[in-house]
């Protein structure tokens, strides 16, 4: 069974979706890994990062993206005919082993949701509106991705900032949580606000479908040389201070302005640019992740 890991941080422009889709383009590259992307995020910033805006719009025109099958279960319609494996896009920047199901501007609608979990709960004398919505918020995107977790190594979902629905659904449906972060004082409380967040949800399921997430590493992204280099630093220190070794990952992301261009290409850097210093960032980093997703995995089960 595929492993799943969710890229979260409720900070937004932290580089959630960059190390996404690179960590996803080395594991497929470098280490011959079968990996799925699922872009959770309706600013589709890691389906525009693997194909063109152009390609897109087809998509979409045929209703090829997630939103159709979040409708599907918030709406079930019996004559809907697209699976997930027809809205997966294979051979992802020609890479074997790399797909994505790409996102939509428009993933859901919040009201039509309340509405219809509000009809379930009264037509199933379930008067806990907030017990319905949890038991739905914990098995949305599980259900999603079910008929292909066997086909993936790994299956990597981008979570949007904040903690929305899909956030709180994807976190549940996960093995583990990436969490990339600038060395930041705040950013480092953020980071301690999620983990209260997930703490909360994984006790909310307990006594029904528990969620077995773990953190798998805090990634940070750190500024290269000057000033701003110097003060990362210092904050790095505190780091060490606040967190263990085993929840961090050795291995930072440099800002390298290649990280940024390579967007306008629609290719991760690490394909579009190998030899740059971000991209050999993140082919090291891939080399961390398979380690500690190994020695982690092992732990969980042991426990
Ligand atoms: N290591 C990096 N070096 C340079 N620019 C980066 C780096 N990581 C991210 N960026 C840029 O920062 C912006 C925000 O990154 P993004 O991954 O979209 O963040 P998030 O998904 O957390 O909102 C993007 O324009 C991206 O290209
Ligand atoms: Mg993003």
């Amino acid at each position: 069974m595929g492993t799943i890991i969710s890229t979260v941080n409720m900070k937004g422009g932290v580089g959630k979706t960059t190390l996404t889709v690179n960590l996803a383009t080395c594991l497929a590259k470098k280490h011959n890994k079968r990996v799925l992307v699922l872009d959770l995020d309706s600013q589709i910033s890691a389906t525009l990062s693997l194909i063109s805006p152009h390609d897109f719009a087809k998509l979409r025109k045929k209703k090829h993206t997630l939103s159709y099958l979040l409708d599907n279960v918030i709406n079930p319609n019996p004559w809907s005919k697209l699976n997930i494996q027809d809205i997966i896009v294979p051979n992802i920047c020609g890479i074997d082993g790399l797909e994505l199901l790409p996102g939509d501007i428009q993933l859901y609608d919040e009201y039509q949701v309340s509405q219809m979990l509000h009809q379930r709960a009264t037509e199933s004398n379930e008067h806990e509106f907030g017990r319905v919505w949890d038991s739905f918020e914990r098995v949305l995107i599980e259900q999603i991705i079910e008929p292909v977790v066997d086909e993936y190594d790994f299956i990597i979902l981008d979570c949007a900032p904040g903690y929305n629905l899909l956030t709180r659904s994807g976190i549940a449906a996960s093995n583990f949580y990436l969490l990339p972060a600038r060395p930041e004082p705040l950013s480092l409380v953020g980071i301690q606000l999620l983990e209260r967040r997930i703490a909360k949800l994984k006790q909310s399921h307990q006594d029904t479908q528990p969620v077995n997430v773990n953190l798998l590493g805090i990634v940070f992204i750190l500024s290269a040389g000057g000033l701003m280099g110097r003060y990362y630093k210092q904050v790095m220190k505190r780091v060490q201070d606040d967190f263990t070794a085993e929840q961090l990952f050795s291995q930072s992301i440099p800002m390298d302005v290649n990280v940024a261009k390579a967007v306008d290409l629609f290719t991760p850097v690490s394909l579009a640019m190998p030899n740059s210093g971000g991209s050999k960032a993140f082919m090291k980093l891939s080399d961390e992740f398979l380690t500690k997703t190994l020695v982690k995995k092992e732990l969980v089960a042991v426990n």
